[in-house]
């Protein structure tokens, strides 16, 4: 491959000082296990910088002990292939213990108001897990920009919540969730559905769409948002771990939505996978 894969701290600081500092340096930061979606952000990267850093690591301090980190799909190979027609890029695919040397990391990153709601509720630590390897990556790669999923909306909202509390000299730069055909949001935790969960999985956003729909002929209670929701999901025996209607930056609880852009959250578990989804609601 004509992409240069870099597996250690030293490399990627050699690389990064080799940069001219009047050249921008875009971030995608992922886990791998590389998709359509991933592949957005590394398209709109490259529209947006010279020098484009995706790093793939699958951070332990983001599972919980029951989750699926073993289990998490890992290629490198095959990532790298798929990143073969951005070229020129740079991989940063560090190993655990470049990244955690001396065990789990006792500096934790955390935005307590943020972290412990919604997905923050069924994953204790996780969003800690996330801001503290998002923040040694900032630190190690030294980017003027980094993009993330909208995909990931509470992810979102904390990592732009905690550069500026922290005053990251970092642009975060939100990318649209990208969809199969189904609505179904794109993720590698998909690959742990067959084919009939696959169906099932796409009523998630079927809900929430139904619930744009409503939304954008005025309604604008969240009982009557989240209900609508629940219809659907019910229709299709899925039970959600929760559904939430929040403020988009703060992800402080809605009861009706004003004047700033809301987010309608859901998580459920379909057969091994546990999956997210959103819609934003722009009033
Ligand atoms: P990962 O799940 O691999 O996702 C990497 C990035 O791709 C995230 O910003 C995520 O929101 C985005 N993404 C995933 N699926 C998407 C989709 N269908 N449409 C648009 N964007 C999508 O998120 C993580 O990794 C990790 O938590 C990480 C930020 C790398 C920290 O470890």
């Amino acid at each position: 491959s004509r992409i240069t894969c870099l597996e250690t701290l030293d490399a990627m600081k050699r690389f990064r000082d080799s940069v001219p500092s009047h050249q921008k340096v875009a971030l995608v930061p992922t886990m791998g296990a590389l998709h359509a979606g991933h592949l957005a952000l590394v398209e709109q990267a490259k529209t947006l910088a010279p020098v484009v850093i995706v790093s793939i690591f699958v951070n332990p301090m983001q599972f919980g002990p029951h989750e699926d980190f073993e289990k998490y799909p890992r290629n490198l190979e095959n990532d790298l292939s798929i990143l073969e027609p951005y070229h020129p890029l740079t991989v940063f695919a560090p190993s655990v213990m470049e990244m955690y040397p001396h065990g789990p990391s006792r500096t934790i990153i955390t935005v307590p108001s943020m972290t412990t709601v919604m997905c923050g509720l069924g994953r204790p630590g996780h969003f800690d897990g996330v801001a503290t390897v998002v923040a040694k990556l900032f630190n190690i790669t030294r980017p003027h920009m980094a993009l993330f999923g909208q995909k990931d909306a509470q992810q979102l909202a904390i990592i732009k919540q905690l550069v500026e509390d922290l005053n990251f000299p970092i642009k975060i730069i939100g990318v649209p969730t990208v969809r199969e055909t189904s609505g179904l949001a794109m993720s590698s935790r998909n690959q742990y559905l067959t084919p009939s969960q696959k169906e099932q999985a796409a009523f998630l956003y079927q809900g929430l769409y139904a619930a744009q729909v409503l939304f954008e002929n005025g309604e604008r209670r969240a009982n009557q948002l989240i209900h609508k929701v629940q219809q659907v999901l019910q229709s299709q025996n899925i039970d959600p771990e929760y559904i939430a209607l929040v403020d988009q930056r703060t992800l402080e609880p809605i009861e009706v939505i004003t004047d700033s852009p809301a987010l309608i959250a859901l998580a459920a578990r379909i057969g091994q996978a546990r999956l997210i989804d959103n819609v934003v609601l722009v009033p």
